[in-house]
């Protein structure tokens, strides 16, 4: 984690910090010096909670787990972003060669009702886990590995569904709506299985399983704004959310 050959960043952070869910919260300020711009962002944070330590104080809680980019877990608003001012980009694949020599940068936690706040910048996802598992399983046939493409799948369905699956859960989609939809999040999951043959055993259930466990969480509606789209760190197209419409009418008009 040396400062390679990038610059040094004198920063000053302002970070929402919170005991629990119950407890009021407020901006805390500090100051931090010799940044490399080589570092992630989660690397500076993991500097500023170091030198806090050292100093006796409290480390400021944050998620994350696989730092690739592919956990979903480093959810954060920074400048007013969801994970930051890089389109595409989750925070810990933020570089702070993104911000300039002496930015002051705010850091908050998803706000939405459905992920309550647990700590500082922590937020409680497990709403996503409970949408996933009201969308069961998939009928497959688990016995002999198959030959490669025994289910033939037409390439634009199945680049679609790829494209669905890279959904990671981070929430930044809903955080990133004003009425806290999780529309996109929900949408990719029922698209990347309502799109293959493997998937359409169950569609018609899942997609009104999920809508409805989607709903008791506490989201929002979806009223189009695109906000979602514009935030998510894997570019999970708005078509899922037209798709998914298209699966919950069918599934309501059929069962
Ligand atoms: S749709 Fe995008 S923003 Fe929403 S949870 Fe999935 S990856 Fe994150
Ligand atoms: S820590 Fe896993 S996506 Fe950022």
């Amino acid at each position: 984690m040396g400062s390679g050959n990038g610059q040094l960043l004198n920063l000053t952070l302002k970070v929402w910090k919170q005991k629990n869910a119950k407890a009021p919260g407020s901006f805390e300020t500090y100051d931090l010096k010799g940044i490399s711009t080589d570092m992630s962002f989660l690397e500076m944070f993991d500097v500023l909670n170091e030198k806090l330590i050292n100093e006796g104080k409290e480390p400021i809680a944050f998620d994350h787990d696989c730092r690739e980019g592919i956990c979903g877990m480093c959810s954060m608003y920074i400048n007013g972003r969801a994970h930051g001012p890089m389109d595409a980009t989750t925070t810990c694949q933020l570089h702070m060669r993104h911000f300039k020599d002496g930015e002051t940068i705010t850091v908050e936690p998803w706000r939405a009702s459905a992920f309550p706040v647990l700590k500082d910048l922590v937020v409680d996802r497990s709403a996503f886990d409970r949408v996933i598992a009201a969308g069961g399983f998939i009928s497959v046939n688990t016995g002999n590995a198959k030959d490669a493409n025994n289910i033939p799948v037409p390439k634009p369905d199945a680049d679609k569904s790829f494209a669905a699956a890279a959904c990671i859960g981070c929430g930044a989609c809903v955080a990133a709506c004003k009425n806290s939809s999780a529309m996109l999040f929900v949408s990719a999951k029922v698209s990347q299985l309502a799109l293959l043959p493997q998937g359409k055993v169950e569609a018609q259930d899942r997609v009104l399983n999920m809508v409805k466990q989607m709903d008791e969480e506490g989201f929002g509606s979806c009223t189009n704004t695109g906000a979602c789209e514009a935030e998510c760190p894997k570019e999970i197209s708005l078509e899922n959310i037209a798709r998914m419409n298209r699966e919950y009418i069918l599934a309501n008009v059929t069962k």
